[in-house]
């Protein structure tokens, strides 16, 4: 029975991570460790967990709709305008919201083949096939998006520092191609690992907010805050722009829960220092070993690194799923010969390590 809009037949469904009850359900391992959605491996910070502990018993209550104490925490956190912030369940539903104000069909997007997958499905979504520009070296190239803008364009997507390659745009990239956007377009900063980066030329989406320019930032509570499960995002914006972002918005789309856990994360400077620390070590252990293993490991300023086998990924994914190891294979991303490995704790990278080894010299693919 296909009732469905002829465009969803053109839409291939976003594949996450795969959970760790499914792999304990299909392969019968016990004990496993997941790589796979770059997720933060200290789990939620102790003062969210007590926070939600506290909100449970008004349950019963719907959501302040606006988050009005969210916002403003987020306001005087990072010193910008209230009605310059929205809240989304996730920043995953943030950029539906963006598409549903701003893209309409014979309007264009630009994004990338390698950039987070959730762009184009909120494009098509909306009629519209986004414009796929080539991202040669894993990473965004500037030049070629700038010709590819034309006066139909209305969306350009880029994941500052971005996901799955783990590059990044210097601030010269960034205000280049701002230069380049004609009036009608906006570009969407999308910062999910903005806390990540310690780099001098690193642009801080906020700052082009600050100045007026016609930016959307995107930022997550589900990275280095540790609350994927929860589903907080936030954006940053011109409040015009974010008030047409209102418009399309569920009204209780940032439950209230999330709310309360993000805003006592928020205040959690040891949590985020801890994090940092754990992050800086697994990264440099993962590279480290993956690189023994003959794997090319692309640097990474994230929380994950992209590793390329130079060899189909397909089979050693299954075979670490038997090991009790989830990776992320990146087919969807046009790469099937890389897999994307998020930091994890140093136990479990050698985990990895050693299931890596035994799968690469079983299949004879490593050099
Ligand atoms: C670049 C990028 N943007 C957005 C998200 C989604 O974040 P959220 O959990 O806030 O929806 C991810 C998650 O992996 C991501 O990598």
């Amino acid at each position: 029975m296909d009732l469905a809009r002829p465009i969803l037949s053109e839409i291939h469904p976003y594949i996450p991570g795969k959970p760790i009850s499914e792999v304990a359900r299909e392969y019968g391992v016990t004990d496993i460790v997941k790589l796979a959605s770059n997720e933060n491996p200290l789990g939620p910070a102790p003062s969210a967990i007590k926070a939600m502990k506290e909100a449970v018993a008004s349950l019963h209550l719907y959501p302040d709709a606006g988050g009005y104490s969210l916002v403003h925490k987020l306001s005087d956190h990072h010193d910008a305008d209230p009605r310059g912030i929205i809240l989304g369940n996730g920043s995953t539903e943030i950029v539906e919201l963006i598409c549903e104000a701003f893209l309409e069909p014979g309007g264009e997007a630009i994004t990338g083949p390698q950039a987070f997958f959730k762009y184009r499905i909120a494009c098509q979504i909306m009629g519209v096939q986004p414009v796929m520009v080539a991202m040669p070296d894993y990473a965004y190239d500037i030049e070629a998006i700038i010709s590819h803008i034309n006066p139909q364009t209305r969306l350009v997507f880029i994941a500052n520092p971005n996901n799955p390659t783990g590059t990044y745009l210097d601030k010269s990239a960034v205000d280049r191609l701002l230069e380049a956007l004609p009036p009608e377009a906006i570009l969407v900063l999308d910062e999910a690992y903005y806390e990540f980066v310690d780099l001098q030329n690193y642009p801080d989406g906020l700052e082009y907010v600050k100045a007026g320019k016609r930016v959307i930032v995107l930022r997550t509570f589900s990275k280095a805050y540790g609350l994927a499960g929860i589903r907080c995002g936030y954006a940053f914006a011109h409040p015009d722009l974010i008030a047409s972002m209102h418009k399309v918005r569920e009204a209780f789309n940032c439950n209230a829960l999330a709310q309360v856990a993000a805003e006592a994360a928020l205040d959690d400077v040891n949590y985020l220092a801890d994090t940092m620390r754990n992050n800086r070590q697994g990264l440099n252990q993962l590279e480290t070993g993956l690189t023994k293993l003959g794997l090319e490991v692309v640097p990474s300023i994230t929380n994950f690194v992209l590793a390329n086998f130079n060899h189909s990924c397909d089979e050693i994914f299954v075979e670490l799923l038997k090991r009790g190891v989830i990776i992320r294979p990146m087919g969807p991303y046009e790469l099937p010969t890389c897999c994307r490995v998020s930091v994890g704790m140093p136990d479990e990278h050698e985990k990895l390590f050693g299931a890596l080894g035994e799968v690469l010299e079983r299949l004879e693919v490593s050099d």
